[in-house]
């Protein structure tokens, strides 16, 4: 089956330019594409497992490049959907967050954000531990706390910000990046895993 790319229902977002967001877009676009093309080569090369050896075993590492950023693409992107819509505190993800953050999450996740190298801030919720953990992923597959369902990530490769504040730009895009966050949407994430 062959992944379709998502459309979204975005506000004109505030610090961060349509232009951006258009460009974004497109390289989402490019990671749903890339991922069909490689299930499709890896059906090829199946067929002869020893002749196609090399080929195989580089396409099976990129696979999952190509998966995460497809899907976190579309994590990221819904949660600007409709509008900014700020935390409720009273909600399930409100008071979860400040039982284990009290104020200082969002100083928290930008200070994860800045951290160096291309990639993600993510936030997950363990059902087991009854948690948080809040961790950087590397490029959008490198780090990742296996099994734990995702509840907010945050791009902070430069492609997010070096069109609107050039590569030392990657502070006000964080600070952006809050500004525009549908939290109703990370909400929703919460119930559905926090049972
Ligand atoms: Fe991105």
């Amino acid at each position: 089956m062959q992944y379709e790319a998502r459309k979204f229902n975005l506000p004109s977002l505030d610090g961060i330019s349509d232009e951006s967001v258009k460009q974004h877009i497109g390289l989402y676009e490019g990671y749903v594409k890339n991922f069909n093309a490689i299930a499709s080569k890896l059906v090829e090369y199946a067929a002869d497992t020893e002749k196609n050896a090399h080929a195989l075993s580089e396409l099976i590492r990129r696979k999952s490049f190509e998966f995460d950023g497809m899907r976190l693409h579309e994590y990221y992107f819904e949660q600007f959907e409709d509008k900014p819509t700020a935390l409720n505190p009273d909600s399930a993800l409100g008071r979860a967050m400040s039982a284990e953050y009290k104020t200082y999450f969002q100083e928290y996740f930008k200070a994860i954000g800045n951290m160096r190298g291309p990639g993600w801030a993510i936030l997950y919720w363990d059902p087991v531990g009854k948690q948080f953990q809040a961790g950087f992923v590397g490029e959008q597959h490198h780090g990742h706390f296996v099994t734990l369902p995702i509840v907010l990530a945050m791009d902070v490769w430069e492609h997010c910000f070096i069109l609107d504040y050039g590569a030392a730009g990657k502070g006000k895009y964080l600070d952006a990046f809050f500004k525009n966050l549908n939290w109703g949407v990370v909400e929703r994430r919460f119930d559905a895993v926090a049972k």
